[in-house]
């Protein structure tokens, strides 16, 4: 598949596509997923699980971009989205093995690249020279949820080049699931309810990812279960936080989240007025415990429907693992 045009390379041997991911999820796990995005492009269904859903109001966005743009509002919060920082993140594990003390996870999440051509460039520049053990990509790399996912491939494909192995992604609400075999022939292997195994000085990290949970509904944890033996150090990548509770079920140690962008509009000091987070909301951002499972809530890499942010820097997250 030539990479430069990956849509139509897609769209050519959609079969093979489907083929090859029924054999590797399941055909009844793939056709829920059509079904799903089927009922999403169609606007049949109400997208998200939230009683207050901007989607859900017709010309909702159009609306509030005039508005900032005739207040003046508009530019400041287009600079504050292209404020991308690197953010470093500690967390300390007593179940840790030793000899992953130190280990760096890069999380980059949310990135909705389609949406502003001017992040790329912000986010290569950031990712230059970074040093990390391990990188995962947490979801949503289009803006909206339909609607073609050639833009967002074009970028997709420069972030790959800049990423460094082994790097893991997953899917999250805004993609459909034939993205995936575009991403991975351009280096970034999915994790599809799958688990890998990671190695540093022969001690082991299991790093799980899901599906989807927010409006595809394809996690299946169930599909998980025993993949990380009892007692290992086991890291989940779960697009958005709201599948806490099968995690510690699991017996997770660690989940890196994403998909509430942190508010994206928030008040001063961070303040989250509007989410999309079916989750508490002690959750929406930043580190989180929920019984004996730690996890992250990544204010996100980009930002969705409109290229602004206010009081809510956008991130790439490095996660420094410590033994406790
Ligand atoms: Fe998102």
């Amino acid at each position: 598949m030539a990479s430069g045009d990956s849509t139509y390379s897609i769209l050519e041997h959609l079969p093979e596509v489907y083929e090859g991911l029924s054999k590797r999820l399941g055909e009844k796990a793939l056709q829920e997923r059509l079904f799903k995005q089927a009922q999403h492009e169609s606007e049949q269904v109400f997208q998200g699980k939230n009683l207050f859903n901007p989607d859900r109001i017709p010309l909702f966005y159009e609306t509030v971009r005039f508005i900032l743009k005739v207040t003046g509002l508009y530019n400041w919060g287009h600079r504050q989205f292209l404020d991308l920082r690197l953010i470093t993140n500690e967390v300390a594990f007593e179940q840790l093995p030793t000899e992953l003390d130190g280990l760096r996870i890069l999380q980059i999440s949310d990135l909705h690249l389609d949406l502003d051509p001017e992040l790329t460039p912000v986010l290569l520049n950031l990712l230059q020279g970074l040093e990390y053990d391990l990188a995962v990509v947490t979801g949503d790399y289009r803006d909206d949820t339909k609607g073609s996912i050639t833009a967002c491939l074009k970028y997709m494909e420069k972030i790959c080049k800049a990423l460094t192995p082994p790097v893991y992604g997953i899917m999250g609400n805004h993609d459909p699931i034939e993205l995936v075999p575009a991403l991975e022939e351009m280096g970034l292997p999915m994790l599809m309810n799958e688990t890998v195994t990671f190695e540093k000085n022969g001690a082991k990290l299991y790093l799980s990812g899901i599906d989807d949970p927010h409006y595809y509904e394809g996690h299946d944890f169930d599909r998980l279960r025993g993949t990380v033996p009892n007692g290992e150090f086991s890291v989940l990548l779960s697009h958005a936080p709201e599948t806490h509770k099968q995690a510690v079920e699991l017996g997770y140690d660690f989940v890196l989240t994403g998909h509430t962008h942190g508010g994206q509009i928030c008040l001063p000091g961070g303040i989250i007025v509007i989410h999309n987070g079916d989750c508490p909301s002690y959750m929406l951002a930043g580190n989180w415990t929920y019984k004996s499972l730690k996890g992250y809530t990544s204010r996100g890499s980009g930002g969705c429907r409109l290229p602004i942010r206010f009081f809510c820097p956008p991130e790439i997250t490095m996660h420094v693992l410590r033994k406790a």
